[in-house]
């Protein structure tokens, strides 16, 4: 645009403003997309080497008394491009919009859907067979005391059971429960038999967490006291809930020992993961325990005021956590407490 500084009249400016208003709109409002939009205005509107600029250093060769019109012709025409830029800009972007809303094979956007992380799953199904025979749900405190977790299930102060269980002290008579058996006694103090209950709740141990161990974990107990209770119950009952839990999986009863159980007895279910072949998970036996049990040691009723000549009861303890590995055939107890949605999505609700 150099000519542009050397007018001198007025209508010179003119028909050069006539120009640049008439190519100017041309460009701007024929530009296809923002890439050639963007080009007519570095071309008309640019400030370095625009038309416009042009035309405005232009204004100073004009003759004083003439200078008001030519001002204001140059306005009108900076007002009219810079106008017509922004409609068309809005114009674009719309479009593109309206393009990608348009393409049917856009990708669909997956809302999140939360999932019932799999321990809860498996408490659930649990709670849910022992409440249709007649089990209620009792709960207790995870800070509990040296008594109710240890003395009164008859361990003694110098037990090697102690340190099996890896008690987390809180202060000197004050702990996390090691177990959910504690709960145990604080409903045969608080209740009189017939007792039927069903305990889920978190318990504490200092283990280290490798593939099989966690500081905090999940149990469930059960406790049944009546008249007339035998092991036979305890037996028929472990084996009928095996059965609605695992299908026809395998399960068998091996003697064990607890202080606060006489006899004992864990219950074992074929490895779900290798079906009894043996692998990592079953460490090559074929077969996982699931719970602990036992018939109530006649001290427990007895300290809690309970004639143990006239009721008997048997009571088990089973980590969830395992059950769902077997439910579930997880070959890794970590995954569970990672809560990755990735592994949490997968498991059938
Ligand atoms: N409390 C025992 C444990 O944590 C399990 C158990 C509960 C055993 C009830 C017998 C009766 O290992």
């Amino acid at each position: 645009m150099q000519p542009t500084t050397r007018l001198v009249s007025i209508s010179e400016f003119l028909s050069e403003a006539q120009r640049i208003e008439g190519e100017g709109v041309a460009a701007l409002s024929g530009a296809a997309d923002a890439g050639a939009l963007e080009d007519a205005r570095i071309a008309f509107l640019g400030d370095a080497r625009g038309a416009l600029k042009a035309l405005q250093q232009g204004l100073r060769a004009i003759p004083a008394p003439e200078k008001p019109a030519a001002g204001k012709r140059f306005n009108e025409v900076k007002v009219r491009l810079e106008s017509l830029h922004a409609e068309r800009k809005l114009a674009l972007s719309a479009a593109d919009n309206r393009s990608a809303l348009a393409d049917p094979s856009m990708p669909a956007r997956h809302p999140w859907k939360g999932a019932k992380h799999p321990v809860s799953l498996v408490i659930d199904e649990i709670a849910e067979i022992f409440r249709e025979i007649g089990f209620t749900i009792a709960l207790g405190p995870e800070a509990e005391t040296d008594w109710y977790n240890f003395t009164a299930l008859n361990f003694p102060p110098d037990h090697p059971a102690l340190d099996a269980h890896d008690t987390l002290y809180l202060g000197d008579d004050v702990l996390l429960r090691t177990h959910t058996s504690p709960v145990q006694m604080r409903t045969l103090q608080s209740y009189a038999p017939p007792i039927r209950i069903l305990v889920p709740g978190n318990v504490y141990r200092r283990d280290f967490f490798d593939a099989s161990h966690a500081p905090m974990f999940s149990q469930i107990e059960g406790l049944s006291v009546d008249e007339g209770i035998s092991f036979v119950d305890l037996k028929a009952t472990l084996s009928l809930f095996a059965k609605r839990l695992f299908g026809t999986a395998k399960t068998r009863f091996r003697p064990s020992y607890f202080p606060f159980t006489e006899p004992s007895a864990e219950m074992d279910v074929e490895c779900q993961l290798c079906r009894g072949a043996g692998c990592p998970v079953c460490k090559g036996t074929g077969w996982t325990e699931i719970l602990g049990s036992g018939m109530v040691h006649p001290s427990l009723l007895e300290a809690a005021g309970i004639d143990s000549e006239r009721y008997t009861g048997w009571a088990f303890g089973m980590g969830p956590a395992r059950i769902a590995m077997q439910r579930y055939g997880l070959p890794n107890i970590r995954v569970m407490y990672d809560s990755d949605v990735r592994f949490l999505e997968q498991v059938p609700q």
